[in-house]
């Protein structure tokens, strides 16, 4: 979580690092803050409860001209959301600005070392500040007093830390894996961001700095050291994406827009990857050969959240048609149970941000027994991308309200791709059963535009049922994914209290919770499952429960027992998990419309969780 950025250059550095901090807001928005060089040396610090916005509105009277400062944006870990715990945290004299992102874990032992009355702030960000003020006093330079200060600290953890002793410098580190950072080289500037997303506008090429590495920067020049000082080669990449600009177009929330991006958005994913006149599929970004996939005796699936949830979708397809016994684990869980992985155990892991602190720690972990790895992602050159021995990229353009949606749907479909290939090399496919599945998944751009044209029907349906507060959501075989992930969403954004859940586990507790003032939602499509769902329809209406039946098209048998009826497209049983989401991803956006809720920020959520 928390955006953190760093600038010395010829444009004004204020308004570039506030532009910065938009982009990274999305990784929190509790409060943020700005401290810059004035060219006398001084620092000139700001800080804001609440959005970028708000500091934005806060700066604008007093935004000194400046060419080098540092900025951050807040997701809480210690400390309550206020402006005395918003960075940048500074030493008793503000001689030293610090912004952090991740976890200082020997925090409270290190702050002994100091008089409890100097600290203004219950962070573990402060102490660094005034370790790396004493070191200076003792006449260490900046770079210098980095390294003591975190030689002693412990945890996952990256910095980037600006002083008036020398305000055309700036140092930033990275402490262990988590947490990255990237440098950007501009014309005429060099800046540290906390992912590639920020600043793209103006950098031209970068570099991602490695565990333990520090970098010195100034407008011109960037070196790097090692954990020892040695300084070390970087090479400079490419951005591996076009600088695209976020704007909401017609919509009011980004959220909505990303739903209405699925079927563009999966026609890119589909791109040249399926391939009806060959009847084939094509994955050229693997770098696993035949032989290898013929080995593979086990693939482990990993994500969290909503790539959680799409994996199991994803278990489905390798089994139906690679033939390998797959697992799905929260990532999580995955490293902290000495898992029984190796060479030939398939890891394939899901992260749309590519930046998650659980995903990479499984990856680490299955990088460590010598697994096979691959990754679907979002953002080109993330974390994930680098530790995978192959990235499959979902190609959805970015995504940006905290409620994944169009990633969820893309992951769903590169899952399903990655799994009839690994099937044709196996030899477990026919390619009668490959070209159906080819044709089908090509028509899944038109089904999804109809899945959205069911949005004034739930509109009029959250209308009815925004006022409850409790809701469950079953679904079997390939419906129970999408009952949880239908759950997920109306938490996040409505903060309904909605639990997902396999329908064969209602009469195991869920039911008890039944009665006139908790729905359920149902996803029942025409499949082998179909009966079974009407049956847990019927017990909930016996209990006086409401329900909102997720059905096939043109299915009609529900309409005297659900209290409303979805019709979903038509599309192949097995792809409909990518499609029944969709009227969810609605169902949770109106409701919390509705509620009059942020939508795209909401509540104590960042979109990339970078810290445990
Ligand atoms: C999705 O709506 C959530 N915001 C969240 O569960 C998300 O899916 C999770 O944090 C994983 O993110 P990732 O795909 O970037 O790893």
């Amino acid at each position: 979580m928390c955006g953190i950025i760093g600038y010395c250059g010829k444009d004004d550095a204020g308004t570039t690092i506030l532009r910065g901090l938009k982009a990274l807001e999305y990784r929190g928005y509790d409060s943020s803050g700005i401290a810059l060089a004035n060219p006398n040396g001084s620092l000139s610090i700001t800080r804001s409860v609440g959005k970028i916005s708000a500091l934005i509105e806060k700066t604008k009277l007093n935004l000194i001209a400046s060419s080098s400062g540092i900025g951050h944006t807040r997701w809480a870990t210690h400390g309550a959301v206020n402006e005395a715990n918003t960075h940048p945290h500074t030493d008793q004299l503000g001689k030293v600005a610090v912004v952090h992102n991740g976890i200082i874990e020997n925090f409270e032992t290190l702050k002994k070392n100091f008089s409890p009355e100097i600290f203004s702030s219950e962070t573990d960000t402060e102490v660094i500040a005034h370790m790396i003020a004493l070191e200076m006093d003792s006449g260490q330079n900046l770079l210098q007093a980095v390294q003591n200060t975190l030689h002693k600290a412990t945890g996952s953890f990256s910095i980037v830390v600006v002083s008036e002793l020398n305000p055309h410098k700036i140092v930033a580190a990275r402490k262990g894996n988590a947490s990255g950072l990237v440098v950007g080289f501009a014309k005429d500037a060099i800046c540290v961001v906390s992912d590639i997303t920020a600043l793209t506008d103006i950098i031209e090429h970068i570099t991602f700095l490695d565990a333990n590495e520090y970098v010195e920067f100034s407008s011109k020049e960037a070196i790097f050291y090692s954990d020892t000082g040695e300084e070390i080669d970087k090479k400079e990449l490419q951005l591996p994406f076009e600088h695209s600009v976020q704007n909401l177009g017609q919509f009011k929330h980004y959220m909505l827009k990303e739903i209405n991006e699925q079927p563009e958005a999966i026609l890119d994913t589909i791109r040249g990857r399926y391939q009806s006149d060959t009847g084939s599929i094509y994955l050229q970004e693997l770098q696993i050969s035949s032989e290898q996939i013929c080995d593979i005796n086990r693939v482990v699936f990993v994500g969290m959240g909503t790539s959680s949830n799409a994996t199991l979708v994803g278990r489905h397809y390798m089994e139906r048609f690679a033939k390998i016994p797959s697992e799905v684990d929260n990532a999580s869980e995955f490293r902290y149970r000495q898992p029984i992985l190796d060479k030939n155990t398939l890891v394939i892991s899901v992260a749309q941000s590519g930046e998650t602190v659980d995903t990479l720690a499984a990856m680490d972990e299955a990088k460590r027994a010598g697994c096979m790895q691959i990754t679907i992602c979002n953002n080109p050159g993330t974390q994930t991308t680098r530790i995978a021995d192959s990235s499959i990229y979902m190609r959805c353009g970015q995504e940006i309200s905290v409620a994944s949606t169009k990633t969820m749907t893309a992951s769903m479909v590169l899952m399903h791709a990655l799994a009839l290939y690994l099937g044709k090399i196996r030899g477990t496919l026919s390619s009668e059963t490959e070209q159906q599945q080819i044709n089908a998944a090509l028509h899944l751009p038109v089904a999804l535009g109809q899945a959205l044209e069911l949005s004034n029907q739930i509109e009029e349906i959250a209308s009815r049922y925004h006022t409850f507060d409790d809701f469950l959501f079953l679904g079997r075989g390939l419906g129970f994914p999408i009952a949880i992930e239908g759950a997920l969403k109306l938490k996040e954004i409505s903060y309904i209290n909605a639990i997902g859940y396999a329908a064969g586990e209602m009469k195991h507790g869920p039911i008890a919770l039944i009665d006139s003032q908790m729905p359920t939602i149902a996803i029942a499509p025409r499949d082998t499952v179909f009966e079974k769902m009407v049956s847990n329809i019927q017990q909930i209406r016996a209990r006086q429960g409401k329900v909102i039946a997720l059905v096939s098209h043109g299915e009609k048998s529900l309409n005297n027992l659900a209290d409303e009826i979805i019709e979903l497209p038509e599309v192949d049983p097995l792809l409909s998990p990518i499609v029944t989401v969709v009227p969810l991803q609605l169902l949770a956006y109106h409701i919390a419309q509705k509620r009059g809720l942020d939508i795209d920020q909401p509540r104590n959520l960042a979109k990339t969780v970078t810290v445990e």
